[in-house]
């Protein structure tokens, strides 16, 4: 089966990154913002950022045209009825993502296959709630999905072989570098990179380090590109809160249970980069370690 047409439900980060991807790999796309309000700061937004690609010399102004053109933007689900791949993109939250694979089945053909790109949830919840289960299966992307080439498919218990190998041929499609992975709490990638995020944040409690030296360690020692407090920002506190909790849900062992200070954090509505203010306070260039995390938050 080819996939002719994309619907990507959430515009968040995530959302909006794959729906590039694909429209960049010239595959028509329709991405649906999934909480009320108008699509046009989006659009703006998408303009303004594949404009900077071309003053970069990133992208061509008829690549830019070709996306710009091939990515429909929507607060309608049902308008992507005539799609042969969704992926879904919103909210971290089991209940919410179920509810929707519910609605979706009743709005997309047969032949549809119905994706996830969940961090850490269980693939096989959201199958568990479709009637047709053998074409539901995980889409991981990482972030940005414009950049990072892997994308984790994920096998979910009654997902085809057929669905699959689409699955496959798609990301291939994409450019991405796509590996199968079984229906496992956090997949590969986010099972070994949380509980490494968490053991930074309980370092900071400890008092080892301060946020900017251990990010540095990591970077000069471990030759990671980013620390461990840039990559939690980069993701999203709520986005590392919700893999901690679904993590630690089917592991029930304490360290990969939320440090005080991300669940603080949380509750501050300091969620990283995307609110200006994380680990991190992005409101000055370059940004400097969030000066109350001097001290754990109380
Ligand atoms: N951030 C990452 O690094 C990353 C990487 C891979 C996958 N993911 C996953 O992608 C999904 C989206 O994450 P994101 O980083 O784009 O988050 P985000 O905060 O940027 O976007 C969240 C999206 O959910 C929508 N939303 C918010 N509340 C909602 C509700 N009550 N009902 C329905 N939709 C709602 C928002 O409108 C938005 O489109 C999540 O499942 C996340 O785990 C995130």
């Amino acid at each position: 089966m080819e996939i002719k047409k994309v619907g990507v439900m959430g515009c968040g980060a995530m959302g909006l990154g794959v729906a590039q991807v694909c429209a960049q790999a010239g595959i028509p796309t329709i991405a649906v913002k999934a909480t009320p309000g108008s699509t046009d700061k989006i659009r703006s937004g998408l303009e303004k950022s594949l404009g900077k690609m071309v003053e970069r010399g990133k992208m061509t102004t008829e690549k830019m045209e070709s996306t710009l053109g091939l990515l429909q933007l929507t607060t309608k689900e049902e308008d992507v009825a005539d799609c042969d791949l969704i992926v879904e993109s919103i909210i971290e939250d089991l209940d919410t993502k179920k509810a929707l694979f519910q609605r979706l089945e009743s709005i997309v053909s047969p032949q549809t296959l119905l994706t996830t790109n969940t961090s850490t949830l269980s693939v096989t919840a959201m199958m568990a709630v479709c009637k047709q289960r053998d074409r539901v299966a995980g889409l991981h992307f990482f972030n940005p999905a414009t950049v990072m080439k892997l994308v984790e498919i994920i096998h979910a218990f009654e997902t085809s072989d057929v669905t699959i190998s689409t699955l496959n041929a798609f990301c291939k499609k994409l450019g991405k570098d796509p590996v199968i992975v079984q229906d496992t709490t956090g997949f590969i990638v986010n099972r070994l990179l949380t509980p490494y995020m968490l053991s930074a944040i309980r370092l900071l409690e400890m008092g080892t380090g301060t946020i900017a030296d251990i990010d540095h360690a990591m970077k000069s020692g471990a030759g990671h590109p980013m620390g461990p407090f840039e990559l939690a920002d980069y993701i999203g506190l709520d986005v590392v809160e919700a893999m901690t909790m679904n993590i630690y849900q089917d592991m029930h062992q304490p360290h990969v249970s939320p440090p005080h200070t991300l669940t603080r954090l949380v509750q501050l509505g300091y969620l990283g980069r995307k609110t200006g203010k994380g680990f991190y306070d992005y409101s000055v260039k370059p940004a400097i370690a969030n000066p109350q995390l001097r001290h754990p938050v109380a």
